[in-house]
């Protein structure tokens, strides 16, 4: 039978380092906070639950978790005295009895789940703790694995250690799984006897091999534990994101000629066979369909662009807009909430907002929708087939029928039915013979004014 797994989240930590009203964990990687990040792991390596343990005044993190951690429990940890008694605040969630109990931090959202699963592997297979140890270049300041005989005995946190121990290279990276069963009684039994008078969790490895329980060490790969302290450490770790990403979009069959210079948010969707020019930037909520090609210096977010469609370059689609298949926006364009039907173009220096634009549609350069009247937003609909002339400025709400003209220049606020040409400009009038007496005019003041003034 499957194990039950409890992941407890600990975010209770100030951040002061990252001088920021907003708490830590809530400091987003890839647009998402990254103890969501941390949470999404637990889940994909199997958790049931996630318990959130959070600091005094953390009702912050709570509020802006909720949303995005449906089910998770919430702990408050009202003083910061250590890892151990940070894990006991979840004390309520702890007891309902889970298989596997993981313990994550909150500030270091690039575990992968493969890391977790691998500690739940060590957990059914026996041990009573399992830590996550990895090799950091430089290990000051992490705790040190003491192992002897090829057995993990003890971690000591740097400030702790004896010369000899901070030799070793072998560091905690933090994360911690413990057999459920055992967890209160090994948790319970940590005193603070150490330089910062705190409640280590890591302590509980010379607790559980006293009581002769099995501990064990699994390596993780550096990155995969690397933590957020400050804003530069925030700024390498979504860089660490975007790499890993662009290399599994890579990996899936998405084309980018220039991967370092693409940039996703934690939800894009984009299909094989695809393709993205270089300098492109995906906000939230992007989908990107089989065989469609986004070209450089474009920025999406809230957006479908259907198969074979095209987009940009220096294209901007915003929230709900709608590219059907082989629809293209082109250079300098913007839409909005607009579906842009199959295999209409929207080519050239255009806002689209609040439209409907029907199949092979043809909008011409410098098209507006006047979609917002200063209170309120209006539809502006374009049958299928139908030309608009380049500069037409449509004011909604309106209707353009289907295979209708609009020419060019046009002011259009009344509906034009299917089929028709709308005019809706002043006439054109030529006067013959008229420039050279209109240049004799202007030649004529200027000399005018030339001899008053010498
Ligand atoms: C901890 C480990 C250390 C490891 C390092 C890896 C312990 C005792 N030490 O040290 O071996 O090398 O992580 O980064 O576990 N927290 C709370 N409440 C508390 C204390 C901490 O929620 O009372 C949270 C912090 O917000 C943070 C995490 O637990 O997310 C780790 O605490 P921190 O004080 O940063 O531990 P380190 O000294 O870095
Ligand atoms: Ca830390």
């Amino acid at each position: 039978m499957a194990r039950s797994c409890l992941t407890i989240i600990l975010a209770a930590g100030q951040g002061t380092r990252m001088k920021s009203a907003l708490p830590k964990v809530l400091h987003p990687v890839a647009g998402l906070p990254m103890a969501a990040h941390v949470a999404a792991t637990a889940r994909a390596a199997g958790s049931d639950a996630v318990a959130v343990v959070y600091g005094h005044g953390g009702e912050a993190v709570r509020d802006a978790l909720s949303g995005k951690l449906d089910g998770a429990s919430w702990h408050e940890q009202a003083e910061q005295l250590g890892t151990a008694h940070a894990v006991l605040a979840a004390r309520e969630a702890i007891s309902k009895g889970y298989d596997d109990i993981l313990v994550m931090f909150g500030d270091t959202p690039l575990v992968r789940p493969d890391v977790m699963r691998e500690a739940r592997a060590k957990l059914a297979d026996g041990a009573a703790v399992v830590v996550v140890g990895f090799r950091p270049d430089n290990p000051f300041g992490y705790g040190r694995l003491i192992e002897r005989g090829g057995e993990l005995v003890a971690i000591r946190e740097e400030r702790d250690a004896t010369d000899q121990e901070r030799s070793i290279s072998y560091c905690n990276g933090g994360i911690m799984a413990f057999n459920g069963n055992m967890a209160p009684q090994l948790l319970d039994a940590i005193g603070n006897d150490n330089t910062k008078g705190e409640y280590y969790m890591t302590d509980a490895v010379e607790i559980a091999r006293a009581r002769g329980l099995k501990v064990v060490a699994i390596e993780a790969p550096v990155e995969d534990v690397v933590g957020v302290n400050t804003r530069g450490d925030l700024a390498a770790v979504e860089a660490i994101w975007q790499r890993r990403t662009r290399e599994k979009m890579l990996a899936e069959g998405v084309t980018m000629t220039a991967p370092d210079t693409v940039f996703f948010h934690h939800d894009t969707a984009v299909q094989a066979d695809a393709s993205i020019e270089p300098n492109v930037v995906f906000g939230p909520g992007v989908t990107v369909k089989a065989g469609a090609l986004i070209r450089a210096f474009s920025h999406l977010e809230g957006a479908t662009v259907g198969e074979g469609a095209e987009v940009g370059p220096f294209a901007r689609l915003r929230p709900g807009a709608e590219l059907s298949s082989n629809a293209k926006v082109g250079n300098f364009c913007e839409v909005k909430k607009a579906e842009i039907g199959e295999g209409a173009k929207v080519n050239h220096l255009t806002y689209i907002g609040d439209a409907v634009i029907g199949a092979g549609a043809n909008i011409g350069a410098g098209t507006i929708t006047c979609n917002y009247d200063g209170y309120d937003k209006h539809l502006t609909e374009i049958g299928a087939g139908a030309f608009i002339g380049s500069n037409s400025a449509l004011v909604a709400p309106v209707k353009i029928g289907d295979n209708a003209y609009v020419s060019s220049g046009s002011v259009v606020t009344e509906a034009v039915p299917d089929d028709a040409v709308a005019f809706a400009r002043a006439r054109q009038v030529n006067k013959d013979g008229l420039a050279p007496r209109l240049r004799a005019r202007f030649k004529a003041a200027k000399e005018a004014k030339k001899a008053k003034k010498d």
